[in-house]
Formats: C-alpha cells, sequence, structure tokens
C-alpha cells in the first residue's frame, strides 16, 4: 500500500488516500506521514469512520494523548482521552475566531486530531500556515520581532466557562516561535481577546502592532478551509498553524472527537 499526498493549497494542508486508519501503521508508513504532516501541517483523510480506540491509536504514534483539565464534561466515559466536541451556542464560542490551542498554559498541546461524527451543513474548519505568515515579514518587521515575548491569557475560554477573572490561565512565549522538529520559525500570536500585551510593552502599544499580525497571517491565500463530512479525520500541527471553527449552522448538531497530544514548552 502506498500513500497518495495531494496538497490543498499552495500553502497549507493535504490530503492523504491509500491508508485505513482503523489499522495498525508500518514504521515506514509513519514516517512518510510524519514528513507530509511536518511539511503541510494540516493533514485530511476521508472516509476513515474511525471510533474512540482507534484514534486513541493513531493518536499515540505520535505521542501521549492528554486529559483536558476543564473539559470533563465531554470526555467519553470509556476514553477519557477523547473529548467530544459539540455545537456550542455562538455567542460565546471560543472557537470562532483564529487561535493555536492553549497558548495560555505553559506546555501547549503539540497536535490534535478531529474525527467527524454528526457533520452539519456548514461548520467549516480553517487552518493558517504561520511558516509561510512569518515568511512574508519584511527583515525589518522581523528583526523588531526577534526576542518579543507574548503574554497569552484564556479570556475566551474562560468566558464560555464562566471562569472568574481572577483564574484565567496566564502563560508568556515568545512571539516567534521555533518548531522543535523543523526547526523553521512561526509567529505565535492569538486574537486580541486572548493576549494582554506584548511583555514589556503596554495594550495599547501592543494592540495596532498585534492586529496588523493577525491580520497578516489569515489572508485568504494563507488558509485551508475544510468543508466537513461524516467519516473524516484530520489533524493539525498546533505549534506551526492557527485554526478557526466558523459557526454558521445554527441549531444543527456537530459533533467531532478530539484527541490532543502532550507538547513541549515554546522556544
Ligand atoms: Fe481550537
Amino acid at each position: 500500500m502506498s500513500l497518495r499526498i495531494t496538497p490543498l493549497t499552495g500553502n497549507v494542508g493535504a490530503s492523504v488516500e491509500g491508508i485505513n486508519l482503523n489499522e495498525p501503521m508500518a514504521p515506514e508508513v509513519f514516517r512518510e506521514l510524519n514528513a507530509a504532516f511536518l511539511r503541510y501541517c494540516t493533514l485530511v483523510f476521508r472516509d476513515q469512520f474511525v471510533g474512540p480506540e482507534a484514534q486513541i491509536a493513531f493518536a499515540r504514534q505520535w505521542g501521549e494523548p492528554v486529559v483536558t483539565a476543564g473539559l470533563s464534561k465531554l470526555q467519553l466515559a470509556a476514553t477519557p482521552e477523547v473529548v467530544q466536541i459539540t455545537k456550542i451556542p455562538k455567542a460565546t464560542s471560543s472557537t470562532e475566531a483564529w487561535h493555536y490551542d492553549s497558548p495560555f498554559t505553559a506546555v501547549p498541546p503539540k497536535l490534535s486530531i478531529l474525527s467527524a461524527q454528526v457533520v452539519p451543513n456548514g461548520g467549516d474548519t480553517m487552518w493558517t500556515n504561520q511558516y509561510v505568515a512569518y515568511d512574508r515579514l519584511s527583515e525589518g518587521m522581523k528583526r523588531m520581532l526577534a526576542g518579543v515575548r507574548v503574554r497569552f491569557r484564556g479570556v475566551r475560554l474562560a468566558r464560555m466557562q464562566g471562569i472568574a477573572d481572577k483564574d484565567i490561565a496566564c502563560a508568556v512565549h515568545p512571539l516567534v516561535r521555533t518548531h522543535p522538529e523543523t526547526g523553521g520559525k512561526v509567529l505565535y500570536i492569538a486574537q486580541s481577546d486572548n493576549i494582554e500585551s506584548f511583555d514589556g510593552m503596554t495594550p495599547e502599544e501592543t494592540r495596532p502592532l498585534l492586529d496588523y499580525l493577525y491580520a497578516h497571517c489569515t489572508q485568504p491565500d494563507n488558509i485551508y478551509r475544510h468543508m466537513w463530512r461524516v467519516g473524516d479525520v484530520v489533524m493539525w500541527d498546533n505549534r506551526c498553524t492557527m485554526h478557526y471553527a466558523v459557526h454558521d449552522y445554527g441549531e444543527q448538531e456537530r459533533v467531532l472527537n478530539r484527541v490532543t497530544l502532550k507538547g513541549e514548552v515554546p522556544v
């Protein structure tokens, strides 16, 4: 069996065919898949229909699944590594903005894998390529951003979960992050609600620069937009891509099973 890996845009995302994620994977297949994952940041597998056990087994090839604190209500009882992402009210949706998962924690996740169970009309997810976003900056801007650190704060998630202000998670990480496996540089940012300031700068000084970088990263030519079908599996590298869950499906059901892997401290 040989993999067919096809880029889905010029900058981010590739589809993978010729693999059944319900079956164990040979080491050489994993190596090929991992190379594609590092190159395209987001991989799409159609018609997989994986259950929780198979999804966890697939995820373990890449590392250690985490049981995410604060999401216990969404965990499957027999397999708490699998979180069921169900529809959330649009008004408080923390995921309808470009984001990395959990940059406001000390050790943000390495990657996540979603498996589509119930799909509405709409409900697409989009991903960026944060290497490209960094590379497209001028040399002057790159010099200015070198060494800047970001004070992340999980405000949007806290709002959604009713967490008190004093208990909102915070962490400080480099704005220009070096990917631990590829050595490439990426812009590590968030939507402005989730950034207190750049370290050592005021919020007023931070905001215009941050707004510029956010718009710069999320240009249409730096995005892959995935239209879900039941049975799809999509995995993304949470160290070099931001994502955005479009909430355009009203009261329709949407269920995606997610497994997230332990990451490393950003440097
Ligand atoms: Fe997310």
